[in-house]
């Protein structure tokens, strides 16, 4: 059993969860019953993912109850007009073939197509409806969750955002904190070979230190700065290294050491939210 959070809306989500991007068809359903078998009991999916059925799949071949597991999926750029987003909020459900989402994010907020309020009072009103429990978003900076919170009065509960130690979103993550916003780590490895964190050398000499891995060491850093990571992985050895983090501790001073690699053009990608867009 992982260690929990406690969401501002009351909804309690492990502390590490597993992330589906790339998990698609039987393999996708092989590695997520898999992850389930090993003990996730929150997985990350996206309608841009294509994978809301695999994920759907997983969950009805998994011996653990519908109940026990907490599903969250994304709505897509493309879809934020008010009639769009609740109809992709249902289409999401039939694909997975669940009544309902545990969590249900606005996955960019596209700032200069400006229609993430109109699909914020689309993501409130579904909640209202029952199709999703708690209601979040990803990739939103500061300025566009104050403007959540001016225009409709209600603040997320999560905000998934890029981070590793690379890029450690300490801005981000002192404002969340300070609105109640969990913050939640997408590529929290750094997507693995895409930036090659895993092979850092203050990273690779703490494995050695602690006698844990390079994935175990970032993961526990981001449990211990308070934020949630998806880890993905297609390998059960390593889906179970990226959950076994709750019986060892970094101390302040390697807490420190990894909050230091972090550099202001970090980001795997030029996916900057103030400008980037996705559809
Ligand atoms: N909101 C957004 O805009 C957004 C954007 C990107 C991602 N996401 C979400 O975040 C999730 C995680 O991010 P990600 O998939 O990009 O990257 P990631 O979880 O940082 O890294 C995944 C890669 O790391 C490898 N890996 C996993 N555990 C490892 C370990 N212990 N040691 C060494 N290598 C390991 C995996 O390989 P194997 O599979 O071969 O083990 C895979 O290649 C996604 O799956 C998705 O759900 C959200």
């Amino acid at each position: 059993m992982t260690e929990t959070y406690t969401l501002s809306d009351g909804l309690v989500v492990p502390k590490v969860g597993f992330g589906t991007y790339k998990l698609n068809g039987a393999q996708g359903v092989n590695a997520i019953t898999s992850a389930l078998d090993v003990g996730y009991r929150l997985l990350d999916t996206a309608v841009n993912y294509e994978n809301e059925g695999t994920v759907g799949q997983a969950i009805a071949r998994s011996s653990v109850p519908r109940e026990k597991i907490l599903v969250s999926s994304k709505l897509p750029g493309r879809r934020q007009h008010y009639d769009d987003a609740i109809a992709t909020i249902e289409e999401s459900l039939y694909r997975s073939g669940l009544d309902y989402f545990d969590l249900y994010l606005i996955h960019w907020p596209n700032p200069k197509t400006d229609l993430y309020v109109e699909a914020w009072q689309a993501l409130i009103a579904a909640q209202k409806f029952g199709l999703i429990r708690s209601i979040g978003v990803s990739n939103f900076l500061p300025a566009h969750l104050e403007r959540l919170e001016k225009e409709t009065g209600v603040m997320p509960v999560i905000n998934q955002v890029e981070l590793h130690p690379y890029f450690n979103q300490a801005d981000q993550r002192k404002f969340d904190t300070e609105h109640h916003i969990l913050t939640q780590a997408w590529s929290p490895l750094g997507r693995s070979t895409s930036n090659n964190v895993l092979k850092h050398p203050e990273i690779v000499a703490l494995a050695e230190k602690y006698h844990r891995s390079a994935g175990q060491i970032i993961l526990r850093w981001q449990t211990q700065l308070g934020v949630l990571p998806i880890p993905k992985s297609t390998h059960v050895a390593r889906q179970r290294q990226n959950l076994n983090i709750f019986d060892f501790e970094l101390s302040t001073e390697d807490m420190a050491t990894i909050n230091a690699i972090s550099k202001p053009d970090g980001r795997i990608r030029d996916q900057d939210p103030a400008y980037y867009e996705e559809f």
